[in-house]
Formats: C-alpha cells, structure tokens, sequence
C-alpha cells in the first residue's frame, strides 16, 4: 500500500510518499480504508527521531484516522464492514490502510466529512481526558488553556465552555480572533504581557481553578502564580524546556496545588477503550447539534506532507491540518 515514509530523521523534507507493507487485522481489531489523516505536534518529533512510536505501534506516522471499515476481527462486534469511523491510532494513521483496536472506534457523527471527523480524536480525547479525566473541572470553575489556538487548545475551549467555565487563553495574538470565536473569555498575548499578571488582575487576585500547561519549564513560575487555592494544573507537553530554575515550592504547599503530567499515546488499550467510551458517551452527539466543532487549519493532498510539516513547524496553524489521503 501507498504511505508516507521518511528517509531518515530529520526536517520535513526526510517525508515522502512510499509503499508500505498492508497491516493484517487482529481478532479484535479493524482494518480501516484512510481517507484522511491529521498532524499532530507529536508526529514532527517522531519525524526528527525525538518520540519513538510505543511497543507495537506502526512505524508509520499517525496519530488518528478518519475512513471506512474494509474488515473486521472474529471477535469484533461493535463496527462493521462499511461503517464510517474515526480512531485513535497509536502510530500509522499516513497511509492507505490502517489496523486499530475495535473500541478505539468512534462512528462518525453525521453531517461531517471524513476530514472533519479526522480533526477529532487525537485532540478532542486529550483535552477530555485533561480537563475531566484529571483535572476534574467544575461548573463555572476557572481554566486557563496555553497554547489556546493549537488544536488541542481549540477542543478544550470548547470542552470547558460547554460545562460553563470561564476560559483564559494564551496564544501569539493573530489567533485570538479564533479562540475568542470558540468561546474563550479573555484572550492573553504572552508575547507581549505577562499572563499571570493579567489574569490575576481580571481575577481580583484569586487565579485559575484548572490549567493545561505544554510549555513545562519556561512557564512554571508564572503558572504557580496563576494557580488558585486547590488548583489542578495538567502538563502535556514540554515545548517550553525541561529543566527550569529556582522553583518557589512554597506555593504549590500553601496553594495545595495538583500538579500531573499524562500522556495519552502511551496508555494501554483498556484505559484508552474507557476514555473513548466515556468521550462517546459525554461528547460525540453535540458535534451533530452543532455545539462541538472539529476545528480545521487546512486540508493539504498527502502528496505535499512536506508543506504540511513545514507549516506544523512555524507554528503557522490554527486548529488542525488535515491530511487528504483520498
Ligand atoms: N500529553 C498528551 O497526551 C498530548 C496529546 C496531544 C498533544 N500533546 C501536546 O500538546 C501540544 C499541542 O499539540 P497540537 O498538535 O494541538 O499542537 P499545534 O496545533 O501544533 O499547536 C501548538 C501551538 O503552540 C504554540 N507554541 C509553540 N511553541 C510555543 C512556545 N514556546 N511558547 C508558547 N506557545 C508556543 C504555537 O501557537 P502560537 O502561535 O500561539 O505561539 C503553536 O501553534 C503539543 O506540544 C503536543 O505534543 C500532548
């Protein structure tokens, strides 16, 4: 089968459009036909040999699938040959076909595309599993979202809206437009202001109930700052370093703060059947009335992989890029 192999890691231009070996179906797994594919953040690491795939993955890039089931597992029986699917892959999802778990399934909901429903797993299941899962935001709690117009950030803006928080976001200010549109607050420029400052002014003093952190180092004094009484804070990336300096620990002790990491590409198969049941149960309908939208950048032909991890890279995107593989 056709898919996008790498010569070797590196830039984007390692990237090309190559033959793969086809994967076999498992006796509880589903053979799904790609029509599109999405980038996430993780797959440009892995592309630069910095995120190898976990034990057992596909080698092949990937991280969530959108097409139509060509074969079934015998011990199969929640999809069926020609259901229309989204999934959430553990690697492989740049190709023609692709294997997953039968309960990494979701059925697309109806109304959108198969690029539409590309733009949800990955994303949608992270921001669900961070705000809910772990962080347990409440009702007209306070969350702040970092990097509020990646495409994890465009789902948890919305996921937090929808149970009634108020929202802050950060992000470069040509993409406050969005995330306002979204349903965020209060917008904050970090290039230009300093986010704990603005915020604990907007919250007389008092900060965030919930933050979703992916810069780690280069944010963690500012975050503690921002932390309220009993905050949660959820660390889901590194972007901003990994060693950072002089940590004022005080404040996590006085705050009674919460401080977790997760990463979802690495759960077992039981934890991430759960998240997704749970995800399906809480969220998939609203994207059919229209209150949850899958957030879409562009949609690039699979032949210009290369574009689409050179835009990935400049941190040009807004939402998701989409990778058209039919
Ligand atoms: N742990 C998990 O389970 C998990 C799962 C999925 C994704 N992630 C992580 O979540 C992050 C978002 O992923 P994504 O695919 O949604 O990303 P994305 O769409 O590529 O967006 C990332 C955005 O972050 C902002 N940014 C980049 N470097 C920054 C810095 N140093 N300081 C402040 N902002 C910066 C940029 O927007 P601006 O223009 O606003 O700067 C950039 O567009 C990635 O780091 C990814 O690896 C983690």
């Amino acid at each position: 089968m056709k898919a996008i192999c790498l010569k070797q890691p590196g830039g984007p231009e390692q990237l090309y459009l190559g033959e793969a070996e086809k994967p076999v179906c498992g006796e509880n797994e589903v053979l799904i036909e790609v029509h599109a594919t999405a980038l996430n953040r993780a797959d440009t690491l892995q592309r630069q040999g910095k995120y190898p795939p976990p034990k057992g993955a596909s080698d092949t890039l990937g991280l969530e699938a959108a097409g139509v089931v060509k074969e079934v597992g015998k011990s199969v029986s929640n999809c069926q040959v020609g259901d229309r699917i989204c999934c959430l892959l553990g690697g492989g999802g740049y190709a023609e076909f692709v294997k997953v778990h039968a309960e990494h399934v979701m059925p697309i909901p109806s109304d959108l595309d198969f690029y539409e429903a590309a733009a949800i797993p990955e994303v949608f299941l992270t921001a669900y599993q961070a705000i809910f899962k772990i962080a347990r935001l409440e009702k007209e709690e306070k969350i702040l979202i970092h990097a509020g117009a990646s495409g994890v950030g465009t789902a948890a803006i919305q996921l937090a809206k929808s149970v009634g928080a108020e929202v802050f976001i950060t992000a470069s200010k040509p993409k406050h437009s969005l995330c306002l549109k979204l349903g965020a607050d209060h917008a904050i420029d970090y290039k230009s202001q300093q986010f704990d400052e603005e915020i604990l002014e907007i919250t007389k003093g008092k900060g965030v109930d919930v933050l979703i952190d992916f810069m780690a180092a280069s944010y963690i004094n500012q975050n503690l700052n921002v932390l309220a009484l009993d905050g949660r804070m959820v660390l889901l990336a590194l972007m901003g370093g990994i060693k950072a300096k002089e940590i004022n620990m005080a404040q996590i002790l006085a705050k009674r703060l919460q401080i977790t990491g997760s990463t979802l590409r690495s759960r077992i198969d039981a934890y991430k059947s759960n998240l997704i049941a749970g995800f399906k149960r809480d969220f998939l309908s609203e994207f059919e009335t229209g209150k949850l939208k899958p957030i879409i950048d562009s949609i690039i032909p699979w032949t210009k992989v290369v574009e689409a991890h050179k835009k990935m890279d400049a941190n040009l995107n807004a939402g998701k890029i989409i990778l058209k593989v039919k």
